[in-house]
């Protein structure tokens, strides 16, 4: 459908080289995107890339870290250089720290929001002001959480820089609306990713609370952003700006409910 189409477009997504990062890059090249992948390792780019490759996509990758300012600025302005325009960023790389608030070291709280915030803070300045300067607007799009809207023990630093990217796409929405840049998040619920491999196992207290909290009674699967991710890297989002659409299986619509309740 013509509404969602991504052809002659060129996607850029942050931490792409694995896991959901991937899977919403996979999602935006099967809708006609070009893509162009950073990740923070050697190997893992080389090997993201080929499997891009064998899938038929066109993709490139650079490698940089996007808290370094420098870096980042310079690599965008190398992409826009060899590869062309970018019309669409998904700001998907990001850290998490499990530690109790009482024992979390400062430095640690810092570098989770140095990630998760600062660098979506960074990539959308230094892209945006490409898609300012080119007149044609553009999606951003950053990846949300749970932790957007909820607490939870041992993510105080990972709650704190997620929020904040909540509402730092509300006001990049609120600043940028006038050149046509519609900037959106997604929140994922709990995925199915190798991070999570040894928890969803039969008996483990946390998959039974995590299958019982979600209505749809399941973890997600990652393949389960793509949509959404297309939705707002699409002209069919054209007049969504600010929102950022949880897709979590509906933890956020309830309460939850017993574990011995069917
Ligand atoms: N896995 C889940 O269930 C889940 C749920 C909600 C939100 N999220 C969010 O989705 C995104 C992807 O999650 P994932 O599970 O695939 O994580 P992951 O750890 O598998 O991948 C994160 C990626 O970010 C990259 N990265 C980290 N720091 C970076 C930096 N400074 N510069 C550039 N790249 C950097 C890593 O190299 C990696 O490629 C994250 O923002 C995460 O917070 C994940």
């Amino acid at each position: 459908m013509q509404l969602f189409n991504l052809k002659d477009k060129r996607a850029l997504v942050t931490g792409a080289t694995h896991g959901l990062g991937m899977a919403m890059a996979e999602g935006l090249a099967e809708a006609g995107a070009e893509l162009v992948i950073n990740g923070t390792h050697q190997g893992r780019l080389q090997e993201a890339l080929i499997h891009y490759h064998n899938k038929g996509y066109k993709a490139s990758g650079y490698l940089f870290d996007i808290t370094d300012e420098h870096a980042a600025e310079k690599n965008i302005q190398q992409i826009v250089n060899n590869e062309g325009d970018i019309h669409i960023l998904v700001n998907n790389a990001g850290i998490i720290k499990r530690e109790p608030a009482l024992d979390m070291s400062v430095n640690d709280f810092r570098k989770v929001v140095d990630v998760d915030l600062v660098g979506a803070f960074v990539m959308s300045k230094y892209v945006a002001k490409h898609m300012v300067a080119r007149k044609g607007g553009g999606k951003i799009i950053n990846i949300c959480s749970m932790m957007s809207e909820l607490g939870r023990n041992t993510v105080s630093a990972y709650a704190s820089a997620k929020g904040g990217l909540k509402m730092l796409t509300r006001n990049l929405a609120t600043e940028w609306a006038k050149y046509n840049i519609q900037v959106n998040g997604i929140g994922p619920g709990y995925f199915a990713t190798s991070q999570t491999d040894p928890i969803r196992v039969d008996g483990n207290p946390f998959n039974e609370f995590i299958i019982n909290r979600t209505p749809a009674g399941r973890w997600g699967d990652p393949s389960d952003l793509a949509g959404t991710a297309v939705f707002l890297a699409s002209a069919a989002s054209d007049f969504v700006n600010g929102q950022i659409v949880y897709v979590d299986g509906g933890i956020l619509a309830t309460i939850g409910k017993p574990s011995n309740e069917e």
